[in-house]
């Protein structure tokens, strides 16, 4: 069934009778299933008429468990979209030079039209200069200053894939975007600037909050749309936020088991950066975690890898124009 245009589900009774409305839930899983189902078709049609397979480079130093998981995992989606992946691990304590040098071969591969390098980075490595190595229009995670710019400046840029994939997810719930208050919580670089960007592109007021914001629960309170991407388990709570507001929770946070046996034992679970139970009876959609945001940014990934590709084509002046 439809969902209501108020933004709410059914009203349901609890056990004490009382009327309790919960938010939409946003299924971040089904929509990234849909965009890699284009992704596919679209890689299908490339290799068949311009005889061109995307191919995507993935560069991880070192062995940390969560980022070989992540790069596994956009590895294999690559690979079941119809491209090219190149894995390239190399061990700790490879030096910034080797890493820079294998960054121009990348650059140089027409095989490859787009590199990402798994962060963080060990220490000893500059990140800047490395995400500065890459080429603008192979740098599929939208970390170069060069897409950084552009996306500020409202121009066409590769756009980091996190905040993408919220962007995609609030147009999908909300369609148009225009003259909502916006707020983002966080002002990283790879979510929160970018996703600040985005909103403002797509007309939102925006408000980005920090560590050093204060009162934060009235500057929710306002908000139509929360973006939150801060890394802090379960901040926002249900009451700051405005009825029928769209959140989006970009957090993932390891925290003890709710059980405290299980918790006693070092047994975990993730949250998000919202107390999802409280918030789901104030809102009018939210994204769970897991589920929400998370599958949409490897969806992105494949998506921006697909829109590289075929900025070659019209850069070869083959007549074809990317959308
Ligand atoms: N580490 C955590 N998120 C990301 C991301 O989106 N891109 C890269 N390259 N590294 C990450």
């Amino acid at each position: 069934m439809a969902p209501p245009c108020n933004g709410l589900e059914e009203a349901t009774g609890n056990s004490e009778g009382d009327i309790v409305r919960e938010a939409i839930l946003i299924d971040g899983k089904a929509f990234a299933e849909r965009i890699r189902q284009d992704i596919r078709d679209d890689v299908a049609a490339l290799r068949r008429d311009y005889a061109l397979t995307p191919g995507l480079a993935v560069i991880l130093v070192g062995e940390d468990p969560a980022s070989s998981i992540y790069v596994r995992n956009k590895g294999e989606q690559t690979r079941a979209a119809g491209m090219q992946s190149f894995a390239h691990h190399l061990p700790a304590e490879t030096s910034q030079n080797d890493l820079l040098h294998l960054i121009n071969q990348l650059n140089d591969d027409n095989r490859v039209h787009g590199i990402l390098v798994q962060l963080p980075l060990p220490g000893h490595v500059d990140t800047q200069a490395v995400l500065a190595a890459i080429l603008p229009e192979k740098d599929v995670d939208g970390f170069h200053v060069i897409n950084a710019g552009q996306l500020a400046v409202g121009q066409p840029a590769l756009t980091p894939c996190t905040p993408l994939g919220c962007l995609m997810l609030l147009h999908d719930h909300l369609g148009s975007l225009r003259g909502k208050r916006a707020l983002v919580i966080g002002r990283s670089t790879i979510v929160g600037r970018p996703m600040a960007q985005l909103l403002l592109t797509a007309d939102c007021t925006v408000t980005i909050a920090h560590r050093y914001s204060t009162d934060l629960p009235s500057l929710c309170s306002e908000a139509d749309i929360v973006v939150a991407a801060v890394g802090i388990p379960e901040l926002v709570k249900g009451a700051w936020l405005k009825p029928s507001a769209v959140v989006i929770d970009v957090g993932i946070n390891r925290v003890p088991a709710r059980d405290p046996e299980l918790a006693a034992q070092g047994k975990t679970r993730i949250v998000g950066d919202v107390a999802f139970e409280e918030a789901r009876q104030i809102a009018g959609a939210i994204t769970p975690v897991p589920g929400g945001v998370g599958p949409m940014t490897i969806a992105c990934l494949l998506h921006n890898t697909v829109k590289a590709a075929k900025a070659t084509l019209s850069r070869r002046n083959t007549g074809f124009r990317a959308a």
